[in-house]
């Protein structure tokens, strides 16, 4: 069964609530560039720390890295992209548009009647030619070949060049893994989708060194542990999938590769989302005959010095938020009222805002009241405070960010020192001393799923 189409519904919602918006937008707005608003900014830092946490933190084998997005040129030499990272092109000559050969059955032509490229009279398709996709800037002064450098199309050469810095400077011994999360390039030719394939993004990589005969096995390993961790996010088990690459899809290095492919719904589907690679030696031995520098691992133990695979995983950290924003978009209806509402169910842990403070009335020192418990909480969790309009309406708001808690002042509450709390989800209410409301909110948040029993702590 094929999921609605949620887009046009996400990107209006996106826009209101300050999640995302279109970059330069004053100005007629950019291709396919998008910015995070104060909802959406916070959204994708938390789905960056967890991976952060999950990938490094959490472990003893893995390293974190920050490296630049200029690299020495020869880097995009040695790691085939200055040859081969290209889309055929086809160019019509009568109204200059451009299309991806390889798509140009799905594709549209500008001009009215709506048309298919080729099919108006006048067309004048050229043949396909290769189009490049890195961004080329100029380094320094001087705006010749000599200074071109490239914005980088992926993290994961800033890890390669790396590898021995890291591994001597941690003494870390293989197996070990160097991960980052940074923006990446591409001057994508069919962007589009929201931020689903953006020209501007940012990317999360880890790269796992292993002696060679051993790959497979750690392939399999990670292969698993990043399909729990899209899991743990709270996307749904049956929009996951895994889509192992053909013959024609695999890449001349790679010895096998899995794409984590999740349902967008609509037209869109299943698209990748994440892709694990088992890499063989290829972009440290390139690295190694396009710098003459070796970049053998020494094993001191078995005496041996070899050049490892390296199985990666690679996750864009916009196109994971975005499926986590399809993920929890729901309308639903409301017993008892006429309106519906949007919720943004999101995973408490990945909620822009944990709670939302509000008091019912303007009056009784319930405002004064609200205020200080803000205070409180804020040191821990990011809260909002809200005294505007109806306390319905004030809920439906914070249904629409995501917020899972409404923590609400009324007159009993200054008399016994409690307040209500409020569930996202299912609407229900508890009462709880104020001195419990940030364990009831912790408890919550590590307790991923086990919503009823996080209540009782209160
Ligand atoms: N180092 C391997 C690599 O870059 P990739 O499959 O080209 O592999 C990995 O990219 C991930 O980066 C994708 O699964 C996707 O999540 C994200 N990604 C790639 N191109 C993107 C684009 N134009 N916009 C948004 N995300 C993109």
């Amino acid at each position: 069964m094929s999921r609605p189409d949620v887009l046009e519904t996400l990107v209006s919602l996106a826009k209101r609530r300050g999640f995302v918006f279109q970059s330069s937008e004053i100005y007629g707005g950019t291709g396919s560039v998008w910015d995070y608003g104060p909802l959406g900014v916070e959204l994708k830092n938390n789905v960056k720390a967890r991976w952060w946490n999950a990938m490094v933190r959490e472990r003893d084998d893995v390293e974190g890295l920050d490296a630049a997005i200029l690299m020495h040129p020869r880097v995009w030499e040695a790691s085939g992209h200055v040859a081969g990272f290209s889309d055929p092109l086809v160019d019509c000559k009568a109204c200059k548009a451009r299309f991806r050969a390889d798509k140009i059955g799905d594709a549209q032509c500008a001009r009215k009647p709506s048309k298919k490229p080729g099919e108006h009279t006048d067309c004048q398709l050229t043949e396909p030619r290769l189009f490049n996709l890195m961004f080329k800037t100029f380094m320094g002064p001087v705006e010749d070949s000599a200074a071109v450098v490239y914005l980088r199309p992926e993290t994961a050469q800033g890890i390669f060049v790396n590898f021995l810095n890291v591994q001597q400077a941690t003494r870390q011994k293989v197996p070990f893994g160097i991960a980052q999360i940074g923006k990446a390039f591409r001057n994508e030719i069919t962007p589009g989708n929201f931020t689903f394939r953006t020209r501007e993004f940012e990317q999360m990589e880890m790269q796992f060194f292993v002696e060679p005969g051993t790959d497979m096995e750690h392939f399999e390993r990670w292969k698993q542990a990043r399909l729990d961790w899209h899991l743990s996010l709270g996307l749904d088990r049956d929009r996951l999938e895994f889509h192992q690459h053909t013959e024609k899809e695999l890449a001349h290095y790679a010895r096998a590769a899995f794409d984590i492919n999740f349902d967008f719904g609509g037209s869109l589907g299943f698209q990748e989302i994440e892709g694990v690679h088992n890499r063989s030696d290829f972009d440290l031995k390139q690295h190694q005959e396009f710098s003459s520098k070796k970049l053998e691992y020494t094993d001191q133990v078995a005496n041996k010095r070899y050049l490892p695979y390296v199985i990666e995983t690679s996750v864009g950290a916009d196109r994971v938020t975005l499926a986590v924003m399809v993920n929890a978009l729901r309308e639903e209806a409301v017993p008892g009222e006429q309106e519906g509402r949007t919720v943004m169910g999101f995973h408490p842990v990945l909620a822009p805002i944990k709670a939302g403070i509000f008091p019912l009335t303007k009056k009784e020192g319930q405002p004064e009241m609200a205020e200080k418990l803000g205070a409180a909480l804020r040191k821990k969790f990011n809260v909002f405070y809200d005294e505007a309009g109806a306390i319905g309406r004030r809920y439906r708001r914070q249904d629409e960010a995501g917020t899972p808690f409404g923590i609400t002042i009324d007159s009993d509450s200054t008399k016994n020192d409690d307040v209500t709390i409020r569930f996202r989800d299912d609407m229900g209410q508890i009462r709880v001393a104020t001195s419990k409301v940030a364990e009831v909110i912790a408890n919550y948040l590590e307790a991923d799923h086990a919503r009823a029993e996080a209540r009782l702590v209160g």
